[in-house]
């Protein structure tokens, strides 16, 4: 299938397009490169471009051809960025996806895979931290109330345009390529594991924020996946959209995507330590502080539905997650310095 990338440069887009590629489709990526890499477009068909830009989506569906399904990547990601200048997230990520829609129902787009997210998800209430697709909906950043108000956005267009509309709720996606084609490319990282490199290399203890939890060690709990898992999975979307359909009827389908194992961050860093020192012969400092404002006991994800309509699971381990990010850094830094 011929599908159209919004985000392809990123970080789950760069990913995903190799997937797709690797399952013999065709990604067309559109991607203004606000972030992401210019490098992870290369040997892509790739229009440099905002999502909410008219001419050039008329464009790309004049010199590519009829496109079978578009998944919609891009968007701002940084939550504390959000909570500081939440004009620009409900811009960007908000008034232009709904800009998006309009012009890909006009191109006669049938089937459309958005980016959302677990942080949509409201505090789990008792000690059963799994969350299925109804649990109440709650969330806590502009980011996150980004997420679910597109989600909100493509159940009443789908309903009422000519297509349908997937929204993949990713739990914590970590890692990089296996192969080390791509990988996550933030300096500065804010998400858990890029933190513990960072800390790792610059010999800097890693922090536990949040410690009186009621889980079982008292960090937050969150399901970590392999960003090469959440890539496939999005190959499985676009093969199994129509018969997801077929079976649930409608035309609009949240669907969690996560390992259904639930990781505290006391155990990732655990495992963080375990693999550091069997490659490195060191280990990370773990320290503890408090909760920052917004934080969350969390979540995991019952994936049952990915399961039965996508026929898709997590295959890889945290460990392999660790190792991978671990290796990635690695091959960046001889990259940039040469040795
Ligand atoms: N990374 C995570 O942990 C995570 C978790 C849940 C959901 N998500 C969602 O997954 C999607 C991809 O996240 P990511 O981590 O790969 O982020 P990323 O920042 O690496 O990738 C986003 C890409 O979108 C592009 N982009 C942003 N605004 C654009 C615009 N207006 N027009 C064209 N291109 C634009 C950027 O240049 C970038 O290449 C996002 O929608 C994000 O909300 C990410």
């Amino acid at each position: 299938m011929k599908v159209l990338v919004t985000g392809g440069a990123g970080y789950i887009g760069s990913h995903t397009c190799l997937a797709l590629r690797e399952a013999g489709h065709t990604p067309v990526i559109l991607d203004s490169l606000v972030n992401g890499r210019p490098e992870y477009t290369q040997g892509y068909i790739f229009y440099q471009g905002d999502i909410a830009d008219e001419a050039l989506l008329n464009r790309i569906f004049q010199e590519q051809g009829p496109l079978d399904c578009c998944i919609h990547f891009a968007a701002r990601i940084v939550v504390p960025e959000s909570v500081q200048n939440p004009y620009l997230y409900y811009h960007e990520n908000v008034a232009k996806s709904l800009e998006l829609f309009r012009i890909l129902d006009s191109l006669g787009m049938k089937r459309i895979i958005f980016s959302s997210s677990a942080s949509i998800y409201g505090s789990v209430q008792g000690d059963d931290y799994a969350v299925t697709e109804d649990a109440p909906k709650d969330p806590s950043s502009p980011y996150a109330r980004t997420k679910l108000m597109m989600e909100m956005v493509l159940e009443d267009t789908s309903r009422a345009m000519g297509f349908k509309g997937i929204a993949l709720r990713y739990f914590n996606p970590i890692g990089a390529d296996p192969q080390m084609r791509v990988g996550p490319y933030d300096p500065n990282p804010t998400h858990v594991l890029g933190t513990m490199v960072t800390c790792a290399l610059t010999g800097r203890p890693f922090n536990v924020t949040g410690t009186d939890w009621p889980t079982r060690d008292g960090s937050g709990i969150r399901d970590y996946l392999h960003v090469w898992d959440l890539a496939k999975a999005h190959v499985a979307a676009v093969e199994h959209f129509d018969s997801a359909f077929e079976k649930m009827g409608g035309d609009f389908l949240p669907i969690n995507l996560g390992s259904g194992n639930g990781c505290t961050v006391f155990e990732l860093a655990n495992a963080f330590n375990a693999v550091y020192s069997r490659l490195k012969g060191k280990t990370l400092t773990i320290g503890t502080a408090p909760a920052r404002p917004g934080d969350v006991a969390g979540a995991y994800a019952k994936p049952d539905r990915a399961a039965e309509l996508l026929e898709w699971k997590t295959h890889l381990t945290i460990e392999e997650a660790i190792e991978h990010a671990l290796i990635w850094t690695e091959v960046e830094r001889v990259k940039k310095l040469g040795y």
